[in-house]
Parts: structure tokens; C-alpha cells; sequence
């Protein structure tokens, strides 16, 4: 029978199929793991604060309540920022004349607000509620890391679309009892799916629409 292609065909068909289909998903590939990559969702950097606050030491030391700082967040949207009277409860009596401290005692006297950084941060055009969270059993610490441990606060997940998806449509594989939202050393039992789907029915949580488009773009 008659040759139809060349020896060698088979190679320049390679190379050809290689430059149409593969190299551009690769191009595809490599932009998209640059464009969610910890450098472009600012994951793991810390910011500089008015005040080198370190939650290692006021959490992870003192075992202050996150609530007491962060008052917002069974409530509100918002978790919210301590004012500086909050500092102050315990820093009028302790640590008084510290330097590091200056910047809490001139906010105080002069009734300006210490302007801290903010870390973490979803796009404006994302709805995002932090009370529904912790009134559904999904602790801090899923979404913030291990706090306790941070002497300067990080952005400890990427917060991406895709991230949010991952547990929005498998919420059994994080959710713990409500009474251990703020529990930052609390981990998953070794039947966390099957505990998960008993709080998911305990808790009322719908399923169906956490994945809709308008849960979270409004
Ligand atoms: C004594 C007060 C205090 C307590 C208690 C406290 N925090 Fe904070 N937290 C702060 C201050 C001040 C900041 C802003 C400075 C910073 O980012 O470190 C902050 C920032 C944060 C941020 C980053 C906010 C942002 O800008 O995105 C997270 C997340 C956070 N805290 C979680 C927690 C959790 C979880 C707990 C409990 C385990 C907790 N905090 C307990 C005072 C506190
Ligand atoms: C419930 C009491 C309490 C509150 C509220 C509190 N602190 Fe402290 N803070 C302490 C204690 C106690 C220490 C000493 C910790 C040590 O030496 O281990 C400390 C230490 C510090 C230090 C010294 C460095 C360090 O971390 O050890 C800074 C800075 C500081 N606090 C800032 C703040 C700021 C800012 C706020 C308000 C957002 C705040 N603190 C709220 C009790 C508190
Ligand atoms: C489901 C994930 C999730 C959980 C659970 C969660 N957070 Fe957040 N947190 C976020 C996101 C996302 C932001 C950024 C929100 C924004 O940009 O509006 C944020 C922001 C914050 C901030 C900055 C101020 C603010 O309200 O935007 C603080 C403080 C904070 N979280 C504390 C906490 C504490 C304390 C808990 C536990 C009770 C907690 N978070 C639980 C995802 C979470
Ligand atoms: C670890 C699990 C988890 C992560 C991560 C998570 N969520 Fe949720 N989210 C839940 C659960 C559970 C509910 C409660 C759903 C219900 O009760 O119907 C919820 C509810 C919500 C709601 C309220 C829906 C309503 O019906 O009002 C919004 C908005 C939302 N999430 C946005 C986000 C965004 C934006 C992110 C990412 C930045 C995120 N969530 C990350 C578990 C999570
Ligand atoms: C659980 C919350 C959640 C749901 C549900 C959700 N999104 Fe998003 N979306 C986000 C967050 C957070 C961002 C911003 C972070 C990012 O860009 O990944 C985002 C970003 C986007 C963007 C901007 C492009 C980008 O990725 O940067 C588009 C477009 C978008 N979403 C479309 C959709 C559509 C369409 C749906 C329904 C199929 C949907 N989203 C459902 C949370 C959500």
C-alpha cells in the first residue's frame, strides 16, 4: 500500500497538536494560577498597625474572649474593630508608661481613632455576613487560621470565589456545635461528615441555595 504521510508525520503531528490545544490551556493554567495565587490575594501578609497588637498574647496567652474586641460578629455583617477605651480597660492599669503603647494613650487624649490596616477583605460587590457564620457553627477559626498563634494578624485563606464555594456546597465537612465557634482549639471528630450532616438538619441549614449566584452577589 502506498505510503499516505512521510515517516516523521507522526512527530510534526505531535508538535502541531501540542502548539493548538496544549500550550495555550497550559498559558490558561499558569495566568490562573498566578491571577488566585497567594501573591494576588495578598494570603499570609501582615500589615504595619498603629500598635504591634498581637493576638498571640492577648488570645493564645490571656485567653481573652474574641468577643470582647470583636463585638460584632453574632450580630452583624461586621465583626468590628475594638475602640480604644477597650484597650484601655485593662491598659490604664497595666503596662502604662510602655512606648509600644504611646499611639493607645494619644488616641485616648485626643479622642482620634487608632487607624488599624485592614487584613482580610472580599470585594465590594460580595455580601458577606458574619452572624449567619457563627449562628450556623462554622468557627473562626475555619476562616481566620489559627489566631491564637498570630503575633501579627494574617490573611490566613485566600477568600476567593472558589473558596467559598468549597464550602458552601460541602458545608458537613466544617461545621462544629455552635458552642464551639469561638473555641480555637476545638477539631473535627473522626465521624465529622456524619456529625456534620446531623448539625446541617439540626441548624436548618438549606443547602440548595448556598450556591446560588445571590447569596453572595446581591
Ligand atoms: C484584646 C482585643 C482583641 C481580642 C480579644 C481579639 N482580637 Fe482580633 N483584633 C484586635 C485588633 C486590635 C485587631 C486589628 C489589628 C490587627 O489586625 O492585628 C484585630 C484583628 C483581627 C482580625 C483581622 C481583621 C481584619 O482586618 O481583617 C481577625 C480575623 C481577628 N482579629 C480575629 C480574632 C479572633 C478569632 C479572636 C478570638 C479568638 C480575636 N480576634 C480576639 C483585637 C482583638
Ligand atoms: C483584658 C485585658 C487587656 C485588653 C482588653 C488589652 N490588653 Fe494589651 N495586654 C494585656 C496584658 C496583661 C499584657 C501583657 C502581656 C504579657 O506581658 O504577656 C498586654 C500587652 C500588650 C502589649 C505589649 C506587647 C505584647 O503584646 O505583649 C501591647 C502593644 C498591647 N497589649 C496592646 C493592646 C491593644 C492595642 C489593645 C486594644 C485593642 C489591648 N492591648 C487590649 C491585657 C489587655
Ligand atoms: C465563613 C468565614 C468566616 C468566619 C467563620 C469568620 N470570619 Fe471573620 N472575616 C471573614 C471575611 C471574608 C472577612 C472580610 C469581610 C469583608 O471584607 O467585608 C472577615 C473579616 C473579619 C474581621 C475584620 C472586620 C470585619 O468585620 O470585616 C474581623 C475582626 C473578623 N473577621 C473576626 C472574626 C471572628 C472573631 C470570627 C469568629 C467568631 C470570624 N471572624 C469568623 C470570614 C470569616
Ligand atoms: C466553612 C464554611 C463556609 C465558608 C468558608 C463560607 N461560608 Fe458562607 N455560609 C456557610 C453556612 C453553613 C451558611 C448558612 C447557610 C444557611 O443557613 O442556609 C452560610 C451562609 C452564607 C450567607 C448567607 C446566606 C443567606 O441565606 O442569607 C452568605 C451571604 C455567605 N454565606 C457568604 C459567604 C462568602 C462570601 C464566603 C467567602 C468569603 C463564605 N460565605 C464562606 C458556610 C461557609
Ligand atoms: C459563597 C459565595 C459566592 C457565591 C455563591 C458566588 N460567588 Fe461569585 N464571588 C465570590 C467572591 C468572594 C468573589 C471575589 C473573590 C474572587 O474574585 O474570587 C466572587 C467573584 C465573582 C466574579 C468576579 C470575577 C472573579 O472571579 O474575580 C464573578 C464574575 C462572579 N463572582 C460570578 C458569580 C456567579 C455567576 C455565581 C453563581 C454561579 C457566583 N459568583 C456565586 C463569592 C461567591
Amino acid at each position: 500500500m502506498a505510503q499516505l504521510f512521510r515517516p516523521g508525520a507522526n512527530s510534526i503531528a505531535v508538535i502541531i497538536i501540542v502548539a493548538i490545544f496544549v500550550l495555550p490551556t497550559g498559558a490558561v493554567a499558569v495566568s490562573y494560577f498566578l491571577w488566585k495565587s497567594p501573591y494576588a490575594t495578598s494570603q499570609y501578609l501582615t500589615l504595619a498597625q498603629p500598635v504591634p497588637f498581637s493576638h498571640e498574647h492577648h488570645v493564645g496567652a490571656l485567653g481573652i474572649d474574641c468577643r470582647m474586641c470583636h463585638t460584632g460578629v453574632e450580630k452583624a455583617a461586621f465583626a468590628g474593630l475594638p475602640p480604644t477605651h477597650t484597650c484601655m480597660t485593662c491598659h490604664s492599669q497595666i503596662w502604662t508608661n510602655a512606648q509600644m503603647l504611646a499611639p493607645v494613650r494619644q488616641s485616648l487624649a485626643s479622642g482620634t481613632p487608632l487607624h488599624w490596616q485592614r487584613v482580610n477583605r472580599v470585594p465590594d460587590y460580595v455580601f458577606f455576613d458574619h452572624s449567619i457564620h457563627v449562628a450556623k457553627g462554622i468557627g473562626c477559626s475555619v476562616c481566620h487560621g489559627p489566631v491564637q498563634k498570630m503575633a501579627l494578624m494574617r490573611q490566613q485563606k485566600p477568600l476567593t470565589m472558589g473558596w467559598c464555594l468549597s464550602c458552601h456546597r460541602h458545608p458537613e465537612r466544617y461545621i462544629r456545635p455552635r458552642d464551639q465557634v469561638f473555641n480555637m482549639f476545638w477539631s473535627m471528630p473522626p465521624d465529622q461528615i456524619a456529625q456534620g450532616r446531623k448539625l446541617i438538619a439540626k441548624y436548618l441549614i438549606h443547602t440548595a441555595h448556598m450556591t446560588d449566584c445571590s447569596t453572595c452577589h446581591r
